[in-house]
């Protein structure tokens, strides 16, 4: 392996901070409309009282509410799905500028809720919110992770997921009822999204455009050069200009990829297979339903504050992320997503023994507030940062806008599907219900022990190299399946490491 550089100016750093902003934003708005449920669901009554002489009744108020809340995911699956085409149009930076618009839109539509006595406005600021975060997900990582040193991509590529995190915590403090989370406040509570957005596009003019983009796909060198000096901190770039000119040169064999590319080409499969599948084991680990239902939870624990152990899981929660951003580098990808899918396994058994007991023994609804703060470390050491990042590892410059797309449109599917099912699933499996998880994570588990290969530390080119060779063309090469059978002796799980 190359010497690695690491150094980080405070340049680069300007530029991960502006773009993570996106990250913040799409936590927030996750967060955010947990705590004013009860005050939200008043104000539906108070339009309906004013508009048609009665409350609604308590079926329409619930799917009201539903709707207001399942929206945001569906405007995530449109958001994440235009991200390729998006930045094969404009670009990364500009994207990112013109993402914005739409946050101070449907901000300002939510903000105006109580102005307009109109619900309707609420569920239509929500998706466009939606769409805006959707955006957010793909834009975010993809800048990120094109502008940072091979060395630091992981540890920078978690701070997407850090950005998020504080952004839950962000929100789930503003909610309380004496911040934002009044009767009358929010609607401010809401709007407030724009305030990030118009801060993003204020620092955005002052970061390049992404360096990959500039030189692979505008072929502008001097450019991109120029980017660079600034982003490493030294005049002498040759070794990432070099680097991009190669996988540029391969790429002009290939051009631009589409999604049914993606899914046709040996090439590609197995990576796109194994992005969406990434993406699955995080949603589908049940992490919101923790993050949507942690109160409703605690509460059938029998925990005397549920809103004080819903912000202690946010705390938890940005605890861990960071205490990943440092592991990243060192202990892998592939390691840290096999060790928070056994932990978050574990940890739901824990959740289902404590829900299910709770009941003949009191002092086990502080096993299951350790359980679920477990869920959450877990969760963050791996299956909450990773998938994110490492979709932008596994694909070189051609397919990456594509993929990017098709793996965050299968988060954003998975992600309202748990939302949408959970309640739905706790009705009929009561303290089960995480029995389900579990299962679940026990699959991925598999599945990544056998298919996910190690990107700590390789270049783009290298990383497509490994799976193209392993498509067929050179049978004596590392592929991920070649050197699954002697992993467990290996004491370093690097399966196409060269
Ligand atoms: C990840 C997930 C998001 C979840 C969050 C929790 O970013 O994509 O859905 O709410 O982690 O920290």
């Amino acid at each position: 392996v190359v010497n690695p550089k690491k150094k980080v100016t405070f340049y680069l750093l300007y530029c991960v901070s502006t773009a993570v902003i996106g990250s913040l934003q799409f936590g927030y708005n996750t967060g955010v409309i947990n705590a004013p449920e009860q005050k939200l669901r008043r104000f539906f009554q108070n339009v309906s009282m004013e508009r048609y002489g009665e409350p609604f009744s308590p079926g329409t108020n619930t799917m009201v509410w539903s709707i207001a809340v399942a929206i945001f995911s569906i405007g995530g699956m449109v958001g994440s799905f235009s991200v390729g085409a998006m930045v094969n149009k404009f670009g990364r930076r500009k994207s990112m500028m013109l993402a914005n618009i739409l946050a101070v839109i449907g901000g300002g539509f939510m903000g105006l809720s109580i102005l307009t006595k109109s619900f309707e406005i609420v569920i239509v600021g929500r998706l466009i919110i939606g769409v805006f975060c959707g955006l957010c997900t793909g834009l975010t990582p993809m800048y990120v992770g094109e502008i940072s040193p091979t060395a630091l991509r992981g540890a920078f590529g978690t701070l997407h997921q850090l950005g998020v995190v504080i952004g839950i915590l962000v929100a789930q403090i503003f909610g309380l009822e004496f911040l934002l989370g009044s009767d009358t406040l929010w609607p401010l509570l809401l709007a407030l999204t724009i305030l990030p957005a118009i801060l993003q596009s204020i620092m955005l003019p002052f970061c390049p455009e992404s360096p990959r983009y500039l030189l692979i796909v505008l072929n502008q060198e001097e450019e991109a050069r120029k980017a660079l000096v600034r982003l490493r901190g030294c005049e002498d770039v040759s070794d990432d200009i070099e680097e991009m000119k190669e996988e540029g040169m391969k790429m002009a064999l290939e051009k631009k990829v589409t999604i049914p590319e993606l899914f046709r080409s040996p090439n590609y499969r197995q990576p796109i297979i194994i992005a969406i599948v990434l993406q699955l084991s995080q949603q589908l680990s049940g992490i919101n339903a923790v993050f949507y239902y942690s109160t409703g939870i605690f509460d059938t624990a029998g925990v005397t504050q549920p809103i004080y152990a819903t912000i202690g899981a946010g705390v938890v929660n940005t605890v861990f992320t960071v205490v990943s951003l440092f592991l990243v580098e060192r202990a892998g990808r592939r390691t840290l997503h096999l060790i928070g899918l056994a932990g978050m396994a574990i940890c739901a058994l824990l959740m289902t023994i404590s829900l299910s007991l709770v009941n003949t023994n009191q002092s086990l609804s502080y096993l299951a507030i350790v359980a679920v703060f477990g869920f959450v470390a877990s969760f963050e050491m791996g299956p909450g940062p990773i998938p994110w990042f490492i979709v932008a590892e596994l694909f070189s410059q051609g397919p990456r806008p594509a993929a990017m797309a098709v793996s965050g449109f299968s988060n954003w599917t998975a992600n309202f599907l748990v939302g949408l099912g959970f309640p739905k699933l706790e009705e009929l499996c009561g303290p089960y219900v995480f029995i389900i998880f579990m299962i679940f994570l026990i699959l991925f588990f598999i599945f990544t022990f056998l298919r996910v290969p190690e990107t700590r530390g390789r270049t783009f080119d290298d990383i497509a190299q490994g799976f193209s060779a392993s498509a067929g063309k050179s049978p004596q090469s590392m592929a991920p399946e070649a050197v699954v059978v002697g992993l467990s002796e290996s004491k370093e799980a690097a399966p196409m490491s060269p």
